[in-house]
């Protein structure tokens, strides 16, 4: 499907997802939400995309929030449909068996911060901003940063940023290990499909279920969630890529990973 707020673009299997509307500071509205939906759905599948890298257009914003002048005449049963949607998109995004990189070049406030919460990776660029800045306009966060701050950051730091709605800079964001890392503005595209590369280099298999283990795990108890890791770590024994890794280590020389 043609996007009007999305530009996808795709090269070596990484896929970068471009939120464009810049005029509104990228803020997500309903059909930003809605074709956000439709790519994850179609990137899931896409045998040319490897890693996926979410970015902002422009260069201040990343996302400035869920978009506040479509928001203003809601009813609440309405808000509550948003709210689902947006959840509905940032479940996408986390669920999806591919990494999913934000490459965050500015503003990730409110609905952008939670959605940079959705990814695995976080890559801030030294002018990027996170906040959730809900409180000052009546509301809470909608798309889960009440729960995925918390459990990324802690409760006290999640807290203080929700409550006070203050916003950090880059060099705060790594501190608080909310950003991965910070590079400048003008490296971070570049950095972040450094690190895709990386992550391409490796067994398709063991990096999916990496994502799987570390993801599923986090949501039950320590020992069951052992348990569930030792399964996919059997799992990976079912692999050419496992047969090929080990190989090459035992011979000294690089592994060629088929994704098999
Ligand atoms: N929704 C809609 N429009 C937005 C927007 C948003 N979240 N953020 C910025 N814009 C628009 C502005 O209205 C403005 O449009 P006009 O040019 O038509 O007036 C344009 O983008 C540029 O914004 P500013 O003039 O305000 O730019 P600035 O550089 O002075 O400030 C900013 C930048 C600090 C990001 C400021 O725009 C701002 O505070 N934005 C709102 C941030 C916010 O509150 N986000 C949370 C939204 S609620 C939410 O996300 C709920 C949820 O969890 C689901």
């Amino acid at each position: 499907m043609p996007y009007k707020n999305l530009l996808i673009e795709n090269e070596n299997g990484i896929t970068t997802v471009i939120i464009n509307r810049p005029k509104a500071m990228n803020a997500l509205n309903e059909l930003t939400l809605i074709e956000l939906q439709d790519a994850f759905i179609h990137l899931t599948e896409d045998k040319a995309t490897q890693v996926i890298i979410i970015t902002g257009s422009g260069e201040k914003a990343f996302i400035a929030g869920a978009d506040i002048a479509a928001m203003q005449s809601l009813t609440a049963l309405e808000a509550r449909q948003f709210a689902k949607l947006g959840h509905q998109v940032m479940r996408y995004i986390e669920a999806c068996p591919k990494p999913v990189i934000a490459a965050v070049n500015g503003f990730a406030l409110g609905g952008g911060c939670e959605l940079a919460l959705g990814c695995d990776i976080r890559i801030a660029a030294d002018n990027a901003r996170f906040g959730q800045p809900e409180v000052n306009l009546g509301i809470i966060p909608g798309f889960g940063g009440t729960q995925r701050l918390a459990r990324l950051i802690g409760k006290g730091r999640a807290l203080e940023l929700i409550l006070t709605g203050n916003m950090v800079d880059a060099a705060e964001s790594y501190r608080i290990g909310l950003a991965n890392k910070i590079v400048p503005q003008e490296q971070l595209l570049e950095t972040a499909k450094q690190m895709a590369t990386t992550i391409i280099s490796k067994g398709s298999y063991a990096v999916r279920l990496a994502k799987e283990a570390v993801r599923n795990g986090l949501e039950i108890d320590l020992e069951r969630a052992n348990q569930y890791e030792s399964e996919l770590f059997g799992l990976c024994f079912a692999t050419a890529d496992q047969k090929e890794g080990m190989e090459a280590f035992l011979e000294k020389r690089q592994a060629d990973f088929k994704g098999a």
